[in-house]
């Protein structure tokens, strides 16, 4: 079972009095039965594929894994280097697993642990013409991931990435441009099949930021030489997990303190990992909470306005910037903390200054338990000032508790939208700067847009 364990006692109201505190016991019996309904509930509706909860099954039935460690096994070893093109939940998943797991300067290194990696989310004119400088287009392969197939983001970098290696390499290029993508929908797959691209698929029903266990997230970690069948154990104990009733399940009780929470009135939801190698996790959160679960309408159509507002954090860096906020500004937060147990290095702090006394408290300690020492600090602290708050601590930071993590929070998002009842998996909400944009960038067919831009003075 993954080593993890979950500390409430920030949020009890014994702690935070009975305004801002929740009474656990009794919250966590009154609400048992409807929580394992609404597990029962998921799995019976992921038999539909359009209930998009295929997540649910990847860590034990992952259409893709052979294929990937294939692929991976077989690489050419002149390849040093893999960009990866996708936006959300394209790209999230695999940058949190990456830069969790390889060395935290993997890209400065010249030989390491699987090909060094490099994300680009985004159309930003500069990155994407500073990526290709420095990198050598003779090593490097490039992931292309769009689920739908249609993204202008991932499409525009594919448009500049597969130029920038047919200019150097020539008709080599088809074998360095990998596709991720659905069997069918979408443009990329044609294209993919025309350009004889090795291709991996995006089951339909699982949408894309749930997507980091299947080959969206899969092949770039598989590249970056992280044991993925670790990652997937790790994430099918918290499929095993999820099953077990509220007291022995950190899950669910996480989930609940979530929806009391929000339902009090903590409309923002902080994740502040105590580990710079887990600063994505907390952008992975972020999308996930947030285009899962802020929604106009529940189930029934009614206008509802739902959603709890994800904010990333990192300890101890935002120690010295948002918890100022978080301790004395509104009342309105849940802070979720992850720290680890045992870091990789134990790494000590010399007594390089022998004869400064204010500095003798932190010669020859360690920073292992500085670093947890100030998690305990600000947890306790948060909490005397009246806001809740809990730790999820995890043994180590290693593929399996990693995919354990993942999986517990998509199961937690999942949870809290059952509980707010509203449809987890669509996204209305992003359509509408989509096609703004298309008007903007004249696209075919996007003409009236455009012209309600133009009146408008865009
Ligand atoms: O979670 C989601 O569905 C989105 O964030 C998508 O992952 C994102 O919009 C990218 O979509 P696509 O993979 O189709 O390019």
């Amino acid at each position: 079972m993954p080593m993890i364990r979950l500390d409430t006692k920030n949020i009890a109201s014994e702690r935070l009095g009975k305004e801002h505190g929740i009474d656990t016991a009794r919250e966590f019996s009154a609400w048992a039965k409807k929580l394992d309904g609404f597990v029962a509930d998921l799995r019976k509706r992921k038999t539909d594929p359009k209930a998009m909860l295929g997540w649910i099954d990847l860590p034990e039935n992952n259409g893709e894994l052979a294929a990937i460690e294939t692929y991976a096994a077989q690489l050419d070893e002149k390849f040093t280097d893999l960009i990866v093109l996708g936006i959300g939940g394209s790209s999230l998943g695999a940058l949190t697993v990456v830069t969790a797991l390889q060395h935290p300067y993997r890209n400065l290194q010249a030989q390491g642990q699987g090909l060094r990696v490099h994300f680009v989310d985004n159309v930003d004119p500069d990155v994407i013409k500073g990526l290709s400088e420095v990198l050598n287009p003779q090593t490097t392969l490039v992931n292309v991931i769009s689920k739908s197939g249609t993204t202008a983001e991932t499409m525009s970098a594919y448009l500049a990435f597969k130029q920038w290696l047919q200019d150097a390499v020539g008709e080599a290029y088809k074998k360095q441009i990998i596709a991720t993508t659905d069997p069918e929908a979408g443009i990329l797959r044609p294209l993919a099949r025309r350009e004889g691209y090795t291709t991996f698929e995006v089951p339909p029903s699982v949408g894309g930021r749930f997507s980091v266990l299947s080959a969206v997230g899969l092949l770039p970690i598989a590249l970056a030489g992280i044991d993925l069948r670790e990652l997937l154990r790790g994430a099918a104990a918290a499929n095993a997990m999820i099953e077990k009733p509220i007291a022995e399940n950190p899950i669910k009780q996480s989930a609940l303190i979530q929806y009391l929470a929000y339902r009090r009135g903590k409309a923002i939801s902080v994740l502040m990992p105590y580990s710079t190698r887990l600063r994505y996790l907390s952008n992975w959160y972020v999308q996930l909470w947030a285009e899962s679960l802020g929604k106009a309408v529940n189930r029934d159509g009614s206008l509802v306005n739902e959603g709890s507002t994800p904010l990333a954090a990192l300890g101890a860096t935002d120690q010295h910037s948002q918890v100022q906020l978080f301790n004395e500004g509104p009342n309105n937060k849940i802070v979720t903390f992850v720290r680890v147990a045992n870091f990789d290095n134990e790494t000590l702090i010399p007594d390089a200054e022998p004869g400064v006394a204010q500095l003798s408290y932190l010669a020859k300690q360690s920073f292992n338990r500085l670093i947890n020492a100030e998690q305990s600090a600000t947890a306790h602290a948060i909490a005397a000032h009246g806001r809740p708050n809990y730790t999820i601590e995890l043994k180590r930071l290693d593929a399996y508790n990693l995919g354990f993590l993942l999986q517990f929070f998509e199961w937690q998002t999942a949870l809290m939208g059952e509980l707010t009842y509203i449809d987890t998996y669509n996204q209305p909400g992003v359509e509408l700067g989509k096609k703004y944009t298309y008007a903007l960038m004249g696209r075919e067919g996007y003409e009236d847009l455009r012209k309600e831009l133009e009146e408008a003075g865009i």
